[in-house]
C-alpha cells in the first residue's frame, strides 16, 4: 500500500512536459519487433508495469529484448522460432497484454497456460476466446474459457470474417494477430471505430494488411520484417494534465510529441466542445502515427454531451473527464459508456464514488455518469479501487479541492505513468 496525502493547492500550473510513450503503442511494438526477421528499435517505449509484461511474455518464449531506459533493442527471428514457455505465463493487471497475446497464442505450435491479478481474473476474456475458438483455436479454462487462467493449445488457424460485436480495439487486435497464423483471409469489419494502431504498425513492418474504411483485412502470406518505432507521448496520460491545466485557474501548459491519432483525440474534441483554450502544433506523422505538442490554458468550461461514437475515442479518459465536468458550468452528460464497467475495475461505480466523496454532485447510469457542475470539492479519504486512470484522476481533483484529498494507495499509478507524480511536481510552482 502507498498512501498519499496532498494538500490544497492555490496556484497555477506552467511549464513544458514530455508524458511517456504510448501504452497500446508500446505493446504492440514489443508483438510486432518480437515477431518480426531483423533487429526492432523502440525508442520512446513506455517503462510502465503493463508494457513490462508483454516483454516478459516474449523473453519467457526466448526472444532477446534488451532494455535501456526507454529504449528497446528486440532481436525478432520470426514466429517459427518463438519456444513454448517453462512456466504459466503471468499478464499481471494488463489486459492488452492478456487479449492480444491470446490471438497470438492460439496460432503457434505449442502450449501456454496463462493467468493474471485478481483484477484481470474478473475481466472478460471470452470477447477473445470466442472469434478465436471460430478460427479453430484450442482454449481452455475458468468459466468455459471466460476467464484467466486459461490454456491454449495452438495450432494452425482458419480465417474468419468477424463482425466486432462490442467496441473494442483488443478483439480487433487478437483476431488479427491470430490472422497472421490462419489459412485464408482474416477479416474484422466494425460499426464504430476503435484505436487502430495494430493495424498501422502491422502495415510498418511490412504484413499482408489492408484497410479499407471500417473492414480490415489480414493473410499469413508475408512475414513480418523489422522497422524501428518511436512511440508518441500517450495521450491518455497526457489527459491529466490537459484536465489540470483547464480546471487550475491561470495555469499554461505545453506537452510535446503526444499522439495525435485521430482514433484517440475524443478529448481534445470534448475540451473543445466545453470550452477550453488548447492549440496544436508540430504536427508530424512517425511510424505511421501522427504527434503534435499541446498548449493549454486555463478558462471557463461549460458541460456537454459525450455519447456514440466518441466513447472509443476517449474510454480511457473518462474518469478525468468526469472531473474536469464537476468544474464546468451545467450538465455533463457520459452515455454509452458501459464498456467502462469492465475495465480495470468498475470505472462508472469508482468515479461516483470518488467526485462523490469530494463533494461533487454527480450520478451513475448503467451506461455513463452525470455530472452536475459546477462544485467546489471538498476534500477526503478517496479509495483509488488499485486502478491507475483513478488513482491519477484523484491526484489531479485535489489540486482544485479545498481540503486535504487522502489517497489509500496510488501503486497502481506504475502501471501507465510510473513519473506521473514527479511530472506533476514539475509543472507546480
Ligand atoms: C486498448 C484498448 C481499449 C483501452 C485499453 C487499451 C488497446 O480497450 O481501454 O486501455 O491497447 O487496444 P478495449 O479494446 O477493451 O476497448
Amino acid at each position: 500500500m502507498n498512501a498519499l496525502k496532498l494538500h490544497p493547492y492555490p496556484k497555477a500550473l506552467s511549464g513544458e512536459l514530455e508524458v511517456p510513450g504510448d501504452k497500446s503503442i508500446s505493446h504492440r511494438s514489443v508483438i510486432m519487433g518480437s515477431i518480426a526477421n531483423g533487429t526492432t528499435k523502440v525508442s520512446h517505449f513506455l517503462d510502465g508495469e503493463d508494457c513490462m509484461r508483454t516483454v516478459q511474455v516474449f523473453r519467457s518464449m526466448g526472444v532477446s529484448i534488451e532494455k535501456k531506459g526507454s529504449t528497446l533493442i528486440i532481436e525478432g527471428k520470426g514466429t517459427a522460432t518463438l519456444k513454448e514457455p517453462k512456466e504459466p505465463i503471468y499478464f499481471g493487471n494488463s489486459g492488452t497484454t492478456a487479449r492480444l497475446m491470446l490471438g497470438l497464442l492460439a496460432g503457434l505450435p505449442f502450449f501456454t497456460a496463462v493467468y493474471g491479478d485478481p483484477y484481470l481474473s474478473n475481466r472478460p476474456m471470452d470477447r477473445v476466446v470466442t472469434p478465436l475458438k471460430e478460427m479453430d483455436a484450442v482454449i481452455d479454462g475458468r468459466g468455459n474459457g471466460s476467464y484467466v487462467p486459461l490454456a491454449i493449445r495452438g495450432k494452425k488457424l482458419k480465417g474468419i470474417h468477424y463482425a466486432l460485436p462490442i467496441k473494442s480495439a483488443q478483439v480487433k487486435s487478437a483476431v488479427l494477430l491470430a490472422g497472421l497464423h490462419a489459412e485464408g483471409d482474416t477479416i474484422v469489419s466494425e460499426k464504430t471505430t476503435t484505436r487502430n494502431h495494430t493495424e498501422n504498425m502491422l502495415q510498418a513492418f511490412n504484413a499482408d494488411i489492408t484497410m479499407d474504411g471500417m473492414y480490415t483485412t489480414i493473410t499469413n502470406k508475408r512475414s513480418l520484417q523489422a522497422t524501428d518505432v518511436y512511440v508518441p507521448g500517450d495521450i491518455s496520460s497526457a489527459a491529466f494534465f490537459l484536465v489540470a491545466a483547464s480546471i487550475v485557474p491561470g495555469s499554461r501548459l505545453r506537452m510535446k510529441n503526444v499522439g495525435l491519432n485521430q482514433t484517440r483525440t475524443g478529448i481534445i474534441e470534448v475540451l473543445k466542445a466545453m470550452g477550453a483554450m488548447i492549440e496544436i502544433t508540430n504536427q508530424q506523422s512517425i511510424s505511421g502515427e501522427l504527434l503534435g505538442d499541446l498548449t493549454i490554458t486555463s478558462t471557463e468550461l461549460h458541460g456537454t454531451v459525450i455519447e456514440g461514437d466518441i466513447i472509443p475515442r476517449l474510454i480511457d479518459e473518462i474518469p478525468v473527464i468526469a472531473l474536469l465536468a464537476t468544474q464546468a458550468d451545467g450538465t455533463t452528460i457520459i452515455r454509452n459508456a458501459e464498456e467502462l464497467r469492465v475495465k480495470e475495475t468498475d470505472r462508472i461505480a469508482a468515479v461516483v464514488n470518488v467526485l462523490s466523496t469530494l463533494g461533487a454532485n454527480v450520478e451513475s447510469t448503467t451506461d455513463g455518469i452525470i455530472i452536475y457542475g459546477k462544485t467546489n470539492l471538498t476534500g477526503g479519504h478517496i479509495s483509488t479501487y488499485n486502478d491507475h486512470r483513478i488513482a491519477m484522476m484523484a491526484v489531479i481533483a485535489s489540486l482544485v479541492a479545498q481540503e486535504e484529498v487522502i489517497l489509500d494507495d496510488t501503486s497502481s499509478i506504475t502501471v501507465s505513468y510510473p513519473t506521473f507524480l514527479k511530472d506533476l511536481q514539475r509543472i507546480m510552482n
